[in-house]
């Protein structure tokens, strides 16, 4: 990166990208918010990808497998760039790099994007044009724990407090992109009237390669059992973990601290048991009762 951009960045995120705001009741970064009616009138194209999750659920790992599905399983071009230079976050505005709705803006199509915003948020030219979605969802419990230490290490997002502390602030939904429960059930019913794969976290980790054809397969894509011997392989937790167009370690430590945890982290369904105390399971497990009946969705917190 050059020298006086960084030095640009380090300026800025002392000072704007900690502060948090909010739209529609939903906690946002405040340089987001600066963008709001940009991001609104963001144009999707036809042929445009989205992968949306709720943050730690996957998204980084879906991109590569995506990526290197349009690329026929093309190892080389898939290491064209860092994950986060391929795919465009339309949600981001970390000044001074470009926000992430004008770096799709002057992408060639097809262009992969990716969003976290929850469903209400999104910009309405996705529908108008049948964009296909891919959606990743996570149990919310191992999110919560894999939430708390990117809080911690990205540099961009409010320290997280103690475990306790966060405990309590995941559960009732104050955490930037607003409340697991809402964003989950909101994309899950979502399905029904537009393209979205739903894809689970826990069926990726428990057969990549049946749930990679089940997404070549939305995307209309026929792979050979070469070509997904190699996309399951390069996209495997310790590939992603060795590659540095995956693991972020070309961000400097005053964005993501990789020594206060990596970003490619334990990639594990029930991490969660070596966080929770049995006091918080049972809270937990009472308010996941009431906020999820009656939506349909079942998560997996354990293989
Ligand atoms: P953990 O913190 O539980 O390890 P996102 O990309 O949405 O931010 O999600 C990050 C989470 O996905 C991290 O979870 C990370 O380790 C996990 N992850 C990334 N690549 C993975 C892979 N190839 N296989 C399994 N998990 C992966």
């Amino acid at each position: 990166m050059d020298p006086k951009l960084l030095e640009k960045l380090e300026e800025e995120m002392k000072t704007i990208h900690l502060k948090m705001g909010e739209i529609q009741g939903i906690m946002l970064p405040e340089s987001t918010i600066d963008i709001w009616e940009k991001i609104c009138n963001f144009q999707a194209r036809e042929d445009d990808i989205l992968i949306a999750t709720y943050p730690k659920a996957g998204t980084t790992w879906m991109q590569e497998i995506v990526d290197l599905i349009m690329l026929n399983g093309d190892v080389e071009k898939s290491m064209r760039a860092p994950c986060f230079i391929k795919v465009p976050f339309i949600d981001l505005n970390a000044k001074p790099m470009v926000s992430g709705v004008d770096a799709a803006d002057v992408m060639e199509s097809p262009r992969l994007i990716k969003t976290h915003f929850p469903i209400q948020l999104m910009p309405p030219s996705f529908w108008e044009k049948n964009v296909k979605v891919i959606y990743v969802a996570r149990n919310a419990k191992d999110c919560m724990v894999s939430y708390f230490y990117f809080q911690r290490m990205n540099k961009g997002l409010p320290d997280p407090g103690t475990w306790n502390e966060y405990f309590s602030a995941f559960t009732a939904g104050n955490v930037p992109w607003g409340s697991w429960f809402d964003h989950v059930i909101g994309w899950w019913k979502a399905k029904d009237e537009h393209q979205i794969l739903y894809v689970f976290y826990e069926d990726m980790i428990e057969d990549p390669r049946r749930e990679i054809r089940k997404i070549s397969k939305f995307l209309g894509k026929e792979l050979t059992e070469e070509v997904l011997d190699i996309i399951q392989h390069h996209t495997s937790f310790n590939a992603m973990k060795e590659n540095p167009m995956t693991n972020f370690s070309v961000l400097p430590s005053f964005v993501f601290d990789q020594s206060v945890s990596s970003f490619i982290r334990k990639g594990k369904v029930g991490d969660w048991k070596n966080h929770f105390l049995v006091t918080q399971n049972t809270l937990f497990d009472e308010v996941y009762k009431k906020r999820m009946e009656g939506s349909g969705l079942n998560f997996r917190t354990e293989l």
